[in-house]
């Protein structure tokens, strides 16, 4: 059997006014990953191999976010916003080249999984001519209702058009449907807009399918993957349903989560097994933590990469860059940013290492910094191996330090230092013996003096 080839029509053009944003509603995000990037995502790991993605005019932004992501996509734009059948035929050029499978998608429902996607694909490979993903719910305001007979689906009516016996169906749409390749278009181009809103109604598909003795199949998912998002607060309750699809993957996977509902994904979070996370930790995008690392409680991570056996925290912060080898100890108030840690390197306490490489072995005291910028410029500091940075030391960028190199505590580090050396950057210390005491005296007496 050769593999059904398949177009994908994404339609994002809506300007979800219910947002009340300037955003184009499917730019917003769940998990750091716009809406749409979920769908696209999905879409590629079901395997549909042409995606056509319907923008409304002057959405550059999401264009770009689109191509970036689907290089491979194409974007259509859909000039007046006359409903979800209209927004559809905007791929025309796209449904002109003959697919055996049409899959419409709203950008709005993030979190249809590539099951579900090749659940819908096997109905239309059985036969079915047009097949609906519904789903159950007992929210079912605003959705479109699923009206069946006898297991057959008969019509979808959205709320506005719907009867008083009709709004009381809890079996609604979740708006992604399938199309038998050969039917599509003639069934696009045979919807109108004689509804409460005046729109072409995709939905409107169901009924004229029917009239024409084609089979149209329900499929039911589940709520949490077919909601779509209309409102700030549907955003929220997604993100919510999201974080806990990805603790429960990153449990599976064998992780352990102390307190998974404080623990925060991004969509790209990349977790080995036997990674341990504490409470309260935040991961921004492109994270990849190694087995045996433990992240402790109150860090946040973003665009970092954590090697096997680190520990990371409590109160830790890895920004964009920072690489940490194996064994690494990244300790609390430690910022760490394009910067790598050699294996068994350590930062403890209070500290920015920026722009920097430690060598393996090598301890950051307490308070160090390293001064990357000039405010002009960002410059890089160079620690080698096995070396011991002293509390409180200002490394200032561009130097370098070899390896076995031992900086005094309070140094300000200005010029390299060679292997092995001992730098001092602070003044030496100077004792007089018995000048406390005379001083206490000549200030107590300054102070009876004036009372
Ligand atoms: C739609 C469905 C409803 C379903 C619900 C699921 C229709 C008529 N209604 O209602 O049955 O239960 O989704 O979430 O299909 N869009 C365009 N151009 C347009 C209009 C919409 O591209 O002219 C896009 C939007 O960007 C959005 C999607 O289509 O991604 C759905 O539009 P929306 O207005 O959110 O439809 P709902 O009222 O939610
Ligand atoms: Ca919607």
């Amino acid at each position: 059997m050769t593999a059904r080839t398949c177009l994908s029509i994404i339609l994002a053009a809506g300007l979800g006014t219910r947002m009340k944003s300037s955003l184009p509603k499917v730019m917003h995000e769940i998990g750091g990953l716009p809406l749409v990037g979920h769908v696209l995502k999905a879409l590629a790991a079901a395997g549909s191999e042409r995606i056509a993605v319907v923008t409304g005019p002057e959405a550059s932004a999401l264009e770009a976010f689109v191509y970036k992501q689907a290089p491979d996509a194409r974007c259509y734009v859909q000039q007046d916003r006359l409903g979800t059948a209209h927004a559809a035929l905007a791929a025309r050029p796209a449904l002109d080249i003959d697919a055996d499978d049409v899959l419409v998608l709203f950008g709005d429902t993030p979190l249809v999984t590539p099951e579900t996607i090749a659940m819908v694909r096997q109905v239309l490979a059985d036969g079915a001519d047009l097949a609906v993903l519904g789903f159950e719910t007992g929210k079912p305001f605003g959705y479109g209702r699923l009206l069946t007979e006898d297991g057959r689906l008969v019509a979808i009516r959205e709320e506005k058009d719907a009867s008083e016996e009709e709004r009381r169906v809890t079996f609604c749409n979740s708006g992604i449907m399938g199309f038998a390749g050969r039917n599509a278009l003639s069934l696009l181009e045979a919807v109108g807009n004689d509804n409460a809103k005046g729109e072409y109604y995709l939905t409107d598909a169901v009924e004229i399918a029917n009239a024409r003795g084609l089979k149209v199949v329900a499929v039911s998912g589940t709520e949490t993957e077919t909601q779509g998002i209309n409102t700030r607060a549907q955003l929220a309750s997604c993100e919510a349903d999201f974080q806990e699809r990805m603790r429960q993957g990153a449990m599976d996977k064998g992780c352990t989560l102390l307190a998974p509902q404080t623990v925060f994904f991004s969509h790209d979070t990349h977790l080995e097994a036997d990674v341990l996370i504490e409470q309260n930790v935040v991961f921004g995008p492109g994270v990849k933590v190694a087995g045996g690392a433990r992240i402790r409680a109150f860090s946040h991570l973003e665009g970092a990469v954590v090697g096997p056996g680190s520990v990371v925290g409590p109160y830790a912060r890895l920004r964009p860059g920072a690489v940490l080898e194996a064994d690494t100890r990244i300790g609390n108030f430690v910022e760490v940013k394009n910067a790598t840690f050699g294996a068994g390197a350590k930062a403890n306490h209070l500290s920015y290492v920026g722009d920097a490489s430690v060598g393996s072995g090598s301890n950051i005291g307490a308070g160090t910094i390293t001064c990357n910028y000039d405010g002009f410029l960002k410059h890089r500091t160079e620690i080698g191996a096995g070396s011991f940075v002293g509390s409180n030391s200002t490394l200032v960028a561009p130097v370098k330090l070899g390896d076995g190199v031992f900086v005094a505590a309070g140094s300000v580090i200005t010029d390299d230092v060679l292997p092995d050396a001992l730098a001092f950057g602070r003044s030496r210390q100077s004792v007089k013996e018995g000048q406390a005491a005379a001083l206490r005296r000549r200030l107590k007496a300054e102070k009876d003096r004036k009372s």
